[in-house]
């Protein structure tokens, strides 16, 4: 089937249909650029999409798992500014890593734990040569690829920041904020940052965590360079903060 031409938007979706269409070419675009230098430095691959039934694997949460497609590298280093934990003491874990190019921009950011989750084995083991690659052995960072369902993952005894980009639907995020509020009620920092947030009204309904407000120039990004939104969320504790004041 052929492009709709310009003409035929017009017809069926009006100024705003011919503007939705100019707009999403030029986001398209734009980071088609970025992306490719980032894969160029490192000399990688996680610009190209994984459709998960093409791979020779099942698993229970399978139904409800989002294909690969990596968020576009200039995206995930504005949101990863924004985190406010310690990148030194904290570990920063991507849940649904994909290929790994998170935790790589982490690293670059001066993350020195990161924990990738990925429950598609033959995706876990790029993102692992990947990160080889990227990030190799240094006595600064250190890193793991584990593969498994996020819903089951235990996350290590330090605050962690948590980066998702929408990975699965309701069936596992709801065991993932259960892990979170037990790792925050013992006493660990939780932050959350998460794109493309199809859920987040699970985060919402729980006094635990409190949804924080991006800067006007990460809004202004997400609203003129990126087709979706995000949310950020940090765990209250009480405890900890009349402590600490
Ligand atoms: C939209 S991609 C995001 C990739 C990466 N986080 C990024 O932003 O570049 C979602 C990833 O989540 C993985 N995934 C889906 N369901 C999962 C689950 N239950 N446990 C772990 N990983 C999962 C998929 O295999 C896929 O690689």
């Amino acid at each position: 089937m052929g492009r709709t031409t310009l003409f035929e938007t017009l017809r069926t979706s009006g100024l705003r249909g011919i503007f939705t269409r100019l707009h999403d070419g030029f986001i398209y675009r734009h980071h088609k650029r970025y992306n490719r230098q980032f894969d160029n430095e490192f000399d990688l691959d996680t610009e190209e999409s994984i459709v998960l039934d093409s791979l020779d694997f099942e698993h229970p949460s399978k139904f409800d798992a989002v294909d690969y497609e990596a968020t576009p590298i200039q995206i995930v280093r504005r949101l990863i500014r924004q985190a406010k934990l310690d990148p030194k003491s904290s570990t920063f874990i991507d849940l649904g890593c994909g290929k790994g190019r998170v935790l790589i921009a982490a690293a670059q950011a001066g993350f020195a734990n990161l924990i990738g989750v990925e429950f598609a084995k033959d995706v876990a083991e790029t993102a692992q040569k990947n990160l080889r690659r990227a990030i190799g052995t240094t006595d600064n960072t250190n890193w793991s690829v584990e593969t498994i369902d996020a819903g089951s993952f235990i996350p290590p005894r330090q605050d962690i920041v948590v980066f998702m980009y929408n990975p699965f639907g309701k069936s596992v995020l709801e065991p993932v904020v259960k892990w979170m509020c037990e790792h925050s009620a013992a006493g660990f920092r939780v932050e959350v940052l998460y794109y493309n947030p199809q859920h987040k009204n699970l985060f919402d309904n729980i006094e635990r965590f409190r949804s924080q407000k991006f800067s006007v120039s990460t809004r202004f990004v997400l609203s003129i360079l990126s087709w979706h939104d995000a949310a950020w969320y940090f765990s209250t504790h009480k405890e900890i903060d009349d402590a600490e004041h």
